[in-house]
């Protein structure tokens, strides 16, 4: 159950306010004024709320042993010291558009400066007055016939309605339907249950190493997936993976009401259509590979180049190819259909060289906030001749010279405001740093795999948290908080990847480790997980010796035909 307090050393209109507006709910309230003779205590018995009178210096032993969910200044005229505010959440309303007229008589202040707008302000509470970051805002136009009496009444009604609804806003407990099945998913469902926000986990699609983190939901189709996430109140949707959302499943889900954190159908073809990509890019000056656009056989005469399927491929979908013999045979398979429809189309694109660096940004709508780069280490092994894999490992954070970084980001986010980009969710860009400065190598709609195993790691934010205001489109007042030492993924993987893995043997943890596992390719039977596709798992570890512990913890993770780099992050 919810407990809030409420402070109050006056008449306690918004205590009142409060109270009702919350009336059929089963939060529990409290009532605590430091006066004996406020009004606020009468309130508080007519409206059967449990009332104290806590002097000032009792304020502390009195919270400690108490504990509240939140605590709600609603005229409480003294300055709470830091060790107190350590106890709860504090919140305060205040009658003026902070930062303008902090402390006493505001509306009064406000009045005799003639402004021609003032509000209300609820923010939290910090140690210095009226201060604290600001949670919700309004504003009131004062015309200049307005006496003194007239707005304080307006202010103090938009008091009465702006308090209850930002406090149900800041109780609110979400549930959050994960769709996606790899060690990706593990890693985002690992850090959404450690969400105070969050109310339960549902998963759609889970593999067997994590399906016990979560109530499972089965369903034939997206559509029905929607429809029961409806029965189930679920608030909040996320695909890890990019085929739903080239399917449509955000359209499908906010049909049904549900807010979504990935791309609509339109947008998803940022990364499921590479021509959709580059021209969007073209268009908005966003440096790539030159590039041009083929449907039938045509002759390459620069070399290295590089052959990409125009649709999704599972990563598979690229190559870079270094002799005429090598173009043509790659450009015959894809135009028969390789990928089926997605290499009827073909982009050959310009062979770029740098490092790459995988920047995942939220976005809602207006701004583009940004997670710490992280690198992927795709190929199989550490050699140019390696072949390409879904990625055998990451880490973050990654150098890059911020600058350059920052005016990427504005170039982006400069672009999808102007194209309209009208969702919530995630842009991934895969760039690679030439000698001729950043560039964009390809778009994802979506968390990366594996760099989101160690971003999560190293995310010191509340995700869920930080969803919620992508929904709410409050990117532009919010933080992205990383711990400091960084954090590393290895991938293991399976003899035979990615051709032919082996599968089916059992995967033996032999003693306590000191790294996290992410499940990926893995199936239960009979109580033993086994291997069940080319990547198995993830081994995750943050902090100072994040790269031993790791490295440490693979040791004792066993089975047939254990493969992995062993330079990640070196
Ligand atoms: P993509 O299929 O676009 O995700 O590309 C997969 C990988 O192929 C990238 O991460 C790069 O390593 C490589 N790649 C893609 N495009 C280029 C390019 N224009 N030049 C060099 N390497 C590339
Ligand atoms: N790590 C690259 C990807 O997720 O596509």
């Amino acid at each position: 159950m919810t407990k809030i307090a409420i402070f109050a050393s006056g008449s306690g209109s918004n205590f009142e306010a409060i109270i009702n507006y919350f009336k059929n709910t089963t939060i529990e309230f409290t009532c605590i004024s430091d006066n004996p003779n406020a009004y606020v205590l009468e309130r508080a018995k007519k409206l059967n709320i449990n009332s104290f009178i806590i002097p000032f210096e009792k304020t502390y032993d009195f919270l400690k042993e108490n504990k509240f969910d939140l605590v709600v200044l609603a005229g409480y005229m003294r300055i709470l010291p830091e060790r107190v505010l350590k106890l709860s959440t504090f919140i305060n309303v205040h009658p003026s558009l902070l930062p303008e007229f902090k402390g006493k008589n505001a509306i009064k202040r406000a009045f005799e400066s003639k402004v021609k707008e003032t509000g209300v302000t609820i923010h939290y509470v910090s140690k210095d007055v009226d201060s604290g970051e600001i949670i919700e805002q309004k504003k009131i136009n004062i015309s200049h016939s307005m006496t003194l009496e007239e707005i304080e009444k307006i202010i103090h009604k938009t008091e009465h309605s702006l308090l209850p609804q930002t406090i149900e806003k800041l109780i609110k407990k979400y549930n959050v339907l994960l769709v996606g099945s790899g060690a990706r998913e593990h890693a985002i469902a690992t850090k959404l249950l450690e969400s105070k926000k969050l109310n339960k986990l549902y998963l759609y699609g889970a593999n067997d190493g994590f399906k016990n983190l979560g109530e499972v939901l089965n369903a034939k189709n997206y559509r029905e997936l929607a429809k029961t996430a409806k029965q189930k109140n679920i608030d909040i949707m996320i695909s890890g993976p990019e085929f739903p959302l080239a399917e449509g499943i955000v359209d499908i889900f906010e049909q049904e009401g549900i807010k979504c954190i990935g791309a609509n159908k339109y947008w998803s073809q940022l990364e499921s259509s590479k021509s959709f990509a580059k021209e969007f890019m073209t268009r908005n000056n966003i440096p790539c590979a030159k590039y041009k656009v083929i449907t039938k056989e045509e002759e390459i005469n620069i070399f290295p180049s590089v052959i990409k399927a125009d649709g999704l491929a599972a990563g598979k979908g690229t190559v870079i190819v270094y002799t005429k013999e090598e173009a043509q045979k790659t450009i015959k398979e894809f135009l028969d259909g390789k990928f089926n429809e997605a290499s009827k189309k073909i982009v050959i694109e310009e062979f770029l060289e740098g490092e790459e660096i995988s920047l995942i940004c939220l976005w809602d709508g207006k701004t583009l906030l940004p997670f710490e780069c992280a690198r992927d280490y795709k190929k199989l092994y550490n050699s140019p001749n390696a072949p390409n894999t879904g990625g055998m490992g990451s880490i973050c954070p990654v150098k890059v010279d911020s600058e350059e970084l920052n005016n990427y980001i504005k170039l982006l986010q400069t672009a999808l405001i102007h194209e309209n980009a009208d969702f919530t969710g995630i842009i991934y860009s895969g760039l690679i740093n030439t000698k001729e400065g950043l560039k964009v190598l390809e778009y994802n709609m979506r968390f990366g795999d594996p760099e989101t195993q160690a971003i999560m790691m190293n995310l010191e934010s509340d995700l869920l948290e930080l969803f919620i205001n992508t929904i709410e489109k409050r990117l532009d007042k919010t933080n992205i908080k990383q711990k400091k030492e960084g954090a590393i993924c290895v991938v293991l993987a399976s003899k035979g990847y990615p051709e032919n893995p082996l599968k089916g043997f059992p995967i033996s943890i032999t003693s306590n480790i000191k790294a996290k596992i992410f499940y990926a390719g893995v199936k239960q039977e009979n109580n033993t997980l086994l291997t069940n596709s080319g990547r198995v798992l993830s081994v995750a570890a943050q902090g100072k010796n994040a790269r031993e512990k790791a490295y440490k913890a693979i040791e004792n993770i066993n089975y047939e035909g254990k493969i992995f780099r062993k330079d990640i992050g070196e």
